[in-house]
């Protein structure tokens, strides 16, 4: 059999209102229940520093400052995620940037309705590597053996 994807690492970050608005455990029950594997979870305040390298492509648009000013205003949980195709997975569970147009069943469509989207993830599987290296430090990435896994992915899948 073909299955498509490979074990690849993740990140997501529930943002300042998803914190405020109490969905920290919404989000990861989500990703639980989808079969991922939480290996690494973190609750940190956002800098400006740190903001700048993350949105770098979006530091000279007109929406910067208050995107800068939205993440720094109460600490945000960071958590990478691993599983097969890990990084499109965790883009369809978290649905599309525009919260209003996001469909039903994602975090974003499901649990917010305009730019305050509740959730960052990684766009690429380059981006999810960076992202990474970004927000956790050697030693906060958990290498175990996840026995739901056998319920989770075919023998041949495991691989
Ligand atoms: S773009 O210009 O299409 O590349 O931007 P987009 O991918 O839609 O969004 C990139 C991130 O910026 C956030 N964003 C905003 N925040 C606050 N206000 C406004 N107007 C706004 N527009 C975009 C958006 O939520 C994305 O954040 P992340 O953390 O990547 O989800």
């Amino acid at each position: 059999m073909n299955f498509e994807g490979i074990f690849e690492k993740t990140i997501l970050i529930v943002k300042p209102d998803g914190v405020q608005r109490s969905l920290v455990g919404e989000v990861l029950r989500r990703l639980e229940l989808k079969g991922l594997k939480i290996v690494g979870l973190k609750m940190m305040q956002l800098d400006e520093l740190k903001l700048r390298e993350h949105y770098a492509h979006h530091v000279e648009k007109p929406f910067y400052s208050g995107l800068e000013n939205f993440m720094k205003s109460s600490p945000v949980v960071c958590i990478c995620a691993e599983g097969k195709g890990a990084v499109e997975a965790v883009r369809l569970i978290a649905g599309t940037t525009n919260a209003a147009k996001a469909d039903g069943g994602t975090i974003r469509g499901d649990l917010a309705m305009g730019m305050c989207n509740v959730v960052h993830c990684s766009d690429s599987v380059e981006t999810a590597k960076a992202e990474v290296d970004r927000f956790f430090k050697e030693g906060e990435i958990f290498d175990y053996d996840k026995t739901e896994y056998l319920h989770v992915y075919m023998d041949d899948e495991r691989v």
